[in-house]
């Protein structure tokens, strides 16, 4: 321990006094022995004094240190105090920085928010299929198209196998595999004939964390459909044409035909007297002639080249018709009237044709409670509705199964200022190839026999329908249970 020198100041003297107590205090007594206390006190004083002394001086030196050292501290506080202003200052720069970071921060993630918010969006707007999947085929993006055309919601569809949520799809792993391995979007048509037509393309995803596709499926039906009508028609046009040339060349053998038919009866006729010389001079009974006609059914051989010839010319003669694009006015009618005469006529004209007769067939009517005012050209609506119901007769005739019950259902319906009418029959339907061909001129399955199976019966329908009262005529069929043909047209 540090003592002062105050402390050895004052103890000092004392403990030299002390020591001096036993030999040097002699000098204190008086010659008689006595204490000489003045001499005493002198001395006490004095060393006291001195003592005192060194004490002051001691602590005049240490208030001297104790001011360096407070002038020291003050220069070390106001150095200090400098120091953390300084520091506070650069503490609020980088506050400021950090505060303009932060809000920096604050308006980067908004900004990726709307970002990510507004490519969502149009992701889920898309007209086509989106659907994102990983290298595994499972599911991580699924558009609303996809929900409308799958059936299948996007909750339901995240996360899974692709092909277990959309078995129907035309994708296989392959695909996804080649496409992530060529780096290249592979194309894939996909198409059930004249029902739906889709694109893909199957996109390979590129500088993603994990690797994966873009599916993206275009249903192109309209589209492919509408080309195809476009085609179709003009193939119809041109087809038109050739036919109402052909019908005119058609027309002068024709009736030369009939006219030779005509005679051929008549020269064999015993009632005509003109006959009977030629007859005798080769040595035959016209009599005995016409019996065995009559046994070999050569009169109603005859009638029927008259019958189918006189078909034909009238098929002809509407060719010739349409070719001139008549020129009569439109009748306001009862559509329902039509229907039933033609079947009433039906009934008539098919009866004479071998197997089924049309009376056997079960119709049935659904037809609205009010029929609209349709404006058309009657004979020509009549014409195909004969020509739909000697369609629906033959393709009944055709059917072999046991119990069977020929039916013809004729629906009518009135949607706002459109006139539907559909015509099914349950017959033998006919398969998807035919089903393309059936309206072009001379188109046929039949085998051409009694004025049937000249393949114009529907291209004049088509014809009809389409270029004469502004509708449309389609077929849908399947083949074994039968076959059902749709109009429409506008009442006006
Ligand atoms: N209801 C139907 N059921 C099954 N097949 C049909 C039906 N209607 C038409 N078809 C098919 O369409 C083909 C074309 O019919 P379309 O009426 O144009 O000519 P066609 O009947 O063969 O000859 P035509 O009418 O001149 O006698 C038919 O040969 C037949 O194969
Ligand atoms: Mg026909």
């Amino acid at each position: 321990m540090r003592r002062s020198p105050l402390y050895w100041g004052l103890l000092l003297p004392l403990l030299w006094s002390a020591s001096a107590h036993a030999g040097l205090l002699d000098i204190y007594r008086n010659a008689d022995g006595s204490t000489n206390w003045q001499y005493l006190a002198n001395t006490g004083g004095g060393l006291i004094t001195i003592g005192l002394g060194a004490g002051i001086v001691f602590l005049a030196m240490s208030r001297r240190k104790l001011r360096t050292y407070a002038d020291a501290l003050a220069k070390i506080r106001d150095e200090l105090e400098l120091r953390v202003v300084e520091r506070t200052a650069k503490l609020q720069v980088s506050n400021q920085k950090l505060s303009e970071e932060v809000e920096h921060h604050r308006q980067t993630s908004e900004l990726l928010q709307s970002t990510e918010a507004y490519i969502n969006s149009i992701i889920q707007s898309m007209p086509y299929m989106l659907i994102g999947v990983d290298k595994g085929g499972v599911v991580t993006q699924w558009n609303k198209s996809a929900h409308t055309i799958s059936g299948v919601d996007n909750e339901s569809a995240l996360g899974q196998s692709l092909w277990s949520v959309y078995p129907q799809i035309s994708i296989e792993q392959g695909h996804i595999e080649r496409a992530l391995t060529t780096k290249e979007p592979i194309h894939i048509e996909h198409a059930q004939h004249g029902q739906y037509y889709y694109d893909i393309t199957v996109y390979p995803l590129i500088g993603t964390a994990e690797p994966g596709v873009v599916i993206l499926i275009d249903d192109v039906t309209q589209r492919v459909l509408a080309e195809s009508t476009l085609i179709q028609k003009d193939k119809m046009a041109s087809m038109g044409e050739l036919a109402a040339g052909m019908a005119h060349d058609i027309n002068s053998p024709l009736s030369a035909i009939l006219q030779a038919v005509q005679t051929v009866q008549r020269r064999l006729s015993p009632s005509l007297e003109a006959n009977h010389q030629p007859a005798e001079a080769a040595g035959i009974d016209l009599q005995k002639l016409q019996h065995y006609m009559q046994a070999r059914e050569i009169n109603e051989l005859l009638a029927g080249v008259q019958e189918a010839g006189a078909r034909t010319s009238s098929i002809v003669s509407n060719l010739l018709e349409f070719a001139r694009n008549s020129s009569h006015d439109k009748q306001s009618v009862d559509i329902i009237d039509i229907i039933e005469n033609t079947l009433e006529l039906a009934r008539n004209i098919f009866s004479l044709q071998g197997g089924l007769r049309f009376q056997d067939i079960r119709i049935e009517r659904a037809y609205p409670e009010e029929t609209p005012e349709f404006r058309c050209y009657p004979a020509e609506m009549q014409q195909v509705f004969l020509n739909l119901f000697r369609n629906a007769n033959h393709a009944l005739r055709l059917v072999e199964r046991d119990n069977f019950v020929p039916r013809l259902k004729i629906r009518v319906f009135v949607m706002d200022i459109m006139l539907r009418i559909e015509v099914e029959d349950n017959g033998v339907g006919m398969s998807e190839e035919v089903q393309q061909h059936i309206f072009e001129p001379f188109f046929t399955n039949k085998e051409f026999s009694d004025g049937e199976g000249t393949g114009l019966g529907l291209s004049v329908s088509h014809f009809i329908i389409t270029e004469h009262h502004g509708g449309n005529i389609a077929v849908t069929s399947r083949q074994g249970e039968g076959s059902t043909f749709h109009i429409q047209m506008p009442c006006e």
